[in-house]
């Protein structure tokens, strides 16, 4: 008696794990897929060390730190969508920044011998 009720229970909590593990998994919000929604504030951060250099300061060439952020920049966009997104998010961020300066933004990928595939810049044509 005492092993046909232990079966029984065991049975009915396997079941029961089964509707859960069911129930679960269709309620749970399907996970993003890799690359959709291009991360702008990480962009942004990256590109924190050349803001001396973007805004004329005395540094002539821009910091390894900056190029490092560069170089991640251009690795967060390597598809069409990721540049175009990059691009936008740069130059929304360019015009909030006083005394940027576009011949130092533009040229910067340059200088830091990358190539990002678009131009750093306040009027940049983000679709081409
Ligand atoms: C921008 O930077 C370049 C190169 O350092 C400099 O020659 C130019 O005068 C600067 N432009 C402005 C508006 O500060
Ligand atoms: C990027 O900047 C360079 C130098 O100012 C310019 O010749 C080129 O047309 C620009 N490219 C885009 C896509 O705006």
């Amino acid at each position: 008696m005492k092993r046909s009720s232990s079966s029984v229970f065991v049975a009915l909590f396997s079941a029961l794990l089964v509707v859960f593990a069911y129930a679960t998994t269709s309620t749970a919000p399907a996970p993003k897929p890799a690359g959709k929604g291009y991360d702008c504030e990480a962009a942004k951060k990256s590109l924190k060390p050349c803001m001396e250099y973007l805004t004329g300061g005395i540094v002539a060439v821009p910091p390894k730190e900056c190029c490092a952020g560069v170089e991640k920049v251009k690795s967060s966009a390597s598809t069409k969508n990721e540049r175009h997104a990059a691009c936008k998010c740069l130059k929304e961020a360019v015009n909030h920044i006083p005394n940027f300066n576009e011949t130092r933004a533009t040229s910067l990928p340059t200088l830091c011998h990358l190539r990002i595939g678009f131009n750093i810049s306040k009027t940049v044509d983000c679709s081409k």
